[in-house]
């Protein structure tokens, strides 16, 4: 059993959770996940990790709800349990296994909405070693927007981006991107980018233009995270890749984008039908009250 030792709402749909979990602290890497499971009977969710605390030995995930299983792990409440967390899980991040050959590099993070919580520790990371990245975080609207404070408390240089404008520049992150290669002539090494499949696409299509290697993280379509269900599957390049197993972080010039996010949308409308029929069965489907 593993303790929610702090919760925070951080949007309608968005929860931090502080999980108690000494030996996973103390062995986990950015770039890696865990498998949570909310109860006996409860789902296995695999989740990048968000935050890494080795001394208070905890460690952070931002659970997104997008389904029954997510909604139900996210009505979960501080002195809770979590029945089971299993991890780290996947590959550590290039940029720690490789942090003496990047550590001259000048790096450009890009976060998507929830894409911010796995790009933090990355970014932290590099920060506590003297490194100081550029970090450009999105989202549709100001309420979305997910940790800004903690990559400003990093001391990085952070810019903000809405699709309304709400705060920041408006329109979506790549315009943040062109300003600052194309109009301002800044000189970046590599692009790490994580949100959704769309952004990274979009990202993956400037930097190539550019020639900026280019890292991204396919976390979103894990399902089980044990190389068994086959979800994850993505080519990159010409080769056949599980995230949970061979990533989560790929070369973003080398993925097919639209195979990804056809794959995706399988999974969403089935997570989307499992919430209809649990909120059916709690509230009934209405018909009945004509009667
Ligand atoms: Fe099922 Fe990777 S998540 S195979």
């Amino acid at each position: 059993m593993y303790k929610i030792i702090k919760k925070t709402i951080i949007s309608k749909t968005l929860v931090e959770f502080i999980i108690e979990a000494k030996d996973i602290a103390n062995n986990a890497y950015p770039g890696e996940f865990l498998i949570v499971k909310k109860d006996e009977v409860g789902e296995r969710i695999p989740l990048t990790i968000s935050d890494i605390d080795k001394e208070s030995g905890t460690v952070t995930i931002v659970v997104q709800e997008i389904g029954l299983s997510t909604k139900k792990i996210n009505a979960l409440n501080e002195g809770e349990y979590f029945e089971d967390v299993v991890g780290p899980l996947g590959n550590p991040s290039d940029l720690v296994t490789d942090f003496d050959d990047i550590k001259n590099e000048n790096i450009l993070f890009v976060a998507g909405g929830v894409g911010s919580a796995p790009v933090y520790p990355q970014v932290k990371y590099l920060a506590e070693r003297g490194m100081k990245p550029t970090c450009i975080i999105g989202s549709k609207t100001k309420e979305l927007l997910v940790y800004v404070d903690k990559f400003k408390a990093l001391g990085v240089e952070v810019i903000i981006t809405t699709d309304d404008g709400t705060e920041g520049i408006k329109g979506p992150v790549t315009i943040a991107m062109k300003k600052l290669i194309e109009e301002e002539g800044r000189k970046f090494d590599r692009v790490v980018a994580i949100g959704p499949a769309i952004m990274m696409k979009f990202v993956c299509l400037l930097t190539k233009e550019h020639n900026i290697k280019t890292i991204v993280s396919m976390n979103t379509l894990m399902v089980d995270g044990t190389g068994m269900c086959g979800a994850c599957r993505v080519k990159v390049g010409n080769e056949t890749k599980f995230a949970c197993v061979d990533g989560p972080e790929f070369d973003g010039h080398l993925i097919d984008f639209d195979e990804v996010m056809k794959r995706q949308s399988m999974y969403k409308d089935e997570e989307k039908r499992a919430l209809l029929e649990s909120e059916e069965k709690e509230n009934g489907c209405g018909c009945s009250k004509k009667n």
